[in-house]
């Protein structure tokens, strides 16, 4: 038992470390969550440091939620315990410890633990993504939609109820945290990722 409680505070931790925000604090853009959504994801950098800021942030927050599920893959545990340390990586950035416990979406962090835990899973919930975003041009829907869609292809792929059930808390941790995004989306105010101004978010 100890072991698996450590292996979850490794993921949290390295979940935990928030990309966005030293990033464009290194560029000498000042501090991400004063600008745009506040967000510390790659939308919000990309919006206040640039395009390649918000790539390079987003790669990253996809690899810290790559790496421990992947590592724990390759040792050979399963995928009930797979699942909980994804769970955990998006906590870790979802709530980080290093910025009051107030942290991103975790939409890039859920991509990468999807990854690890099973890539065939992504392309389904990619393609949603995609589609709305290029449709809408709202990063938001596309995130929602696609959390959503993770548990489902799971459904279908025919994953215990433990796994379901840990994704099915990824998804939800995502999409709660889109609370105030999911408003803006209903009353027509969200940002779009191109053809509109910049400062609004
Ligand atoms: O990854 C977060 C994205 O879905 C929305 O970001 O900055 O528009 O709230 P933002």
């Amino acid at each position: 038992l100890s072991s698996l409680v450590l292996w979850c505070l490794g993921a949290f931790l390295c979940g935990s470390i928030p990309f966005g925000l030293l990033l464009v604090k290194l560029a000498g853009k000042g501090d991400v969550r004063q600008h745009g959504s506040g967000n510390i994801g790659a939308t919000n950098v990309s919006r206040v440091g640039g395009k390649a800021l918000g790539i390079v942030t987003l790669l990253l927050d996809i690899l810290k939620g790559f790496l421990p599920v992947f590592l724990a893959k390759r040792l050979g545990l399963g995928e009930p315990v797979l699942a909980l340390l994804a769970l955990w990586a998006v906590l870790g950035h979802v709530f980080t410890p290093w910025l009051a416990f107030k942290g991103g979406k975790g939409v890039a962090t859920a991509l990468g633990v999807a990854l690890a835990f099973k890539a065939s899973m992504v392309l389904p919930a990619l393609g949603v993504f995609i589609v709305l975003l290029l449709v809408f041009r709202y990063v938001s829907l596309g995130s929602v939609m696609s959390a959503a869609a993770l548990p489902l292809v799971l459904l279908w792929k025919g994953a215990p109820p433990m796994v379901l059930l840990l994704w099915s808390g990824i998804s939800l941790l995502v999409i709660v945290k889109h609370h105030e995004n999911i408003g803006r989306l209903l009353k027509g105010t969200e940002s779009p990722l191109w053809g509109a101004k910049k400062e609004k978010a």
